[in-house]
């Protein structure tokens, strides 16, 4: 069955039972059986693996869960209560005193704030590398797993990831992903090699920015560990947002589709911008990670990074308050365009606090590419009138590519 037949009719096997095409809401904590036998049965299986308590989800969250793991092309699947708690519960299952895990560097900030403030404190050894490490050489004995984003979060650097694999599996060592920018649309992970793979829901996978959620994808074996992690933790998704992310997922390929066509034609426009020094955009040529992304990804979707040429704060604070088309506010993959200008803190997360010039993020929505072109133009107007802009471009030289990986 091809994708976009698969995202319509997975997932309705409940629907039946209600005379829908929709399957039913079920909400409840509490899971009634119908003999005493079920009732020790249930008590005795798997996690998450069938109705038992409200926490391990109830027809809603299976549901959901099994779309994922069938557009994912694996076993199985664990819904969390947001993107964050997906990536925390993959780590913490795979931390501990004398433990050793990998994690690539630009990987998105709140993931790197976990691992410096609740894992190294507790005794799990946390390295980060660069997309230019040799893998292989960093593994240990007491390496549990190996943590990438691909694409990393605003620096955009693309990793090797069936390189990475391979290194990782020769050792026994697992490989997790945070998947969440390319979709399984546009990116089969586990054909790969990747064992875990990690979606922010609340982006594209929803749609609606109207919720937050997270999907773990991989093998029963792989995912195991991360279960119990989860049910011990009570990392739970609320019925009611599977449902809402299950109506996203009807329309996913619809979508990406037109994000990829928007954010491409918006990205290649910003390039040829006076004002503008780079665009970070693998989907681009002219991106270092481009060879990458076209033997990894099948598609683009975005959000994408643009490094404006130096200016002054007030131009710069002109500019983005110049948008009206584009929201201020964090998150993407939404239907609505959005501008992340990075504030120290995330410049704090690249350990790269000295970063210029500075990256502003932006997601491309569902409006008319012309209509946020006409808006970025008009913004850009506001930078380019500056005296300091004219200076500091003189005065600060582009950053090479490799201050854009000493993040590590
Ligand atoms: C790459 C990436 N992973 C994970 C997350 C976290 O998702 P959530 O906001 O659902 O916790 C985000 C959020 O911005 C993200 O950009």
């Amino acid at each position: 069955m091809d994708t976009e037949t698969l995202l319509i009719h997975a997932a309705r096997q409940t629907a039946a039972v209600a005379h829908s095409v929709n399957p039913p809401l079920v909400r409840t904590s509490t899971t009634v059986f119908d003999s005493f036998d079920a009732y020790k049965q249930a008590q005795g299986t798997l996690v998450f693996d069938g109705p038992r308590y409200g926490r391990s989800g109830t027809s809603t969250t299976f549901e959901l869960q099994r779309a994922m793991a069938l557009l994912a092309h694996t076993e199985t699947c664990v819904a969390t209560s947001s993107g964050l708690s997906a990536i925390t519960a993959v780590l913490a299952a795979h931390a501990g005193p004398g433990r050793h895990i990998l994690v690539s560097g630009g990987v998105y900030g709140p993931t790197r704030v976990f691992c410096d403030n609740e894992l190294i404190p507790s005794g799990t050894d946390v390295e980060y590398f660069a997309h230019d490490a040799d893998i292989l050489s960093l593994l240990r004995d007491t390496t549990s797993l190996v943590f990438i984003e691909t694409p990393a979060s605003l620096t955009m650097e693309m990793w090797d990831v069936p390189a990475v694999c391979a290194a990782a599996h020769d050792r026994g060592v697992p490989v997790a992903c945070d998947a969440t920018w390319g979709t399984p649309i546009f990116f089969d992970a586990h054909a790969l090699g990747i064992d875990i793979s990690i979606h922010a829901a609340t982006k594209f996978i929803n749609g609606h920015s109207d919720l937050l959620l997270g999907l773990i994808t991989g093998t029963l074996a792989a995912l195991a560990d991360i279960r119990t992690y989860c049910d011990r933790s009570g990392t739970h998704a609320a019925p009611d947002t599977c449902w809402l992310t299950l109506r996203g997922l009807r329309t996913l390929a619809v979508r990406m589709e037109r994000h990829q066509r928007s954010a491409l034609t918006v990205a290649q426009w910003l390039q040829s911008r006076p004002g503008i020094q780079r665009v970070l955009f693998p989907a681009l040529a002219t991106d270092p990670g481009h060879k990458l992304w076209r033997s990894q990804f099948s598609g683009a979707a975005g959000p994408f990074t643009v490094e404006l040429a130096p200016c002054s704060e007030e131009a710069f604070t002109r500019f983005i308050d110049g948008l009206s088309l584009f929201s201020l506010g964090t998150s993407w993959g939404g239907f609505e365009s959005l501008v992340m200008p990075a504030v120290p803190h995330h410049l704090r997360a690249l350990a790269a606090p000295s970063y210029a010039p500075r990256p502003v993020r932006f997601h491309i929505g569902l409006e008319s590419p012309q209509d946020l072109c006409d808006d970025l133009a008009a913004a850009l107007a506001a930078v380019q009138g500056d005296g300091d802009m004219d200076s500091q471009l003189q005065e600060t030289p582009a950053p090479s590519s490799d201050q854009r990986t000493t993040h590590g």
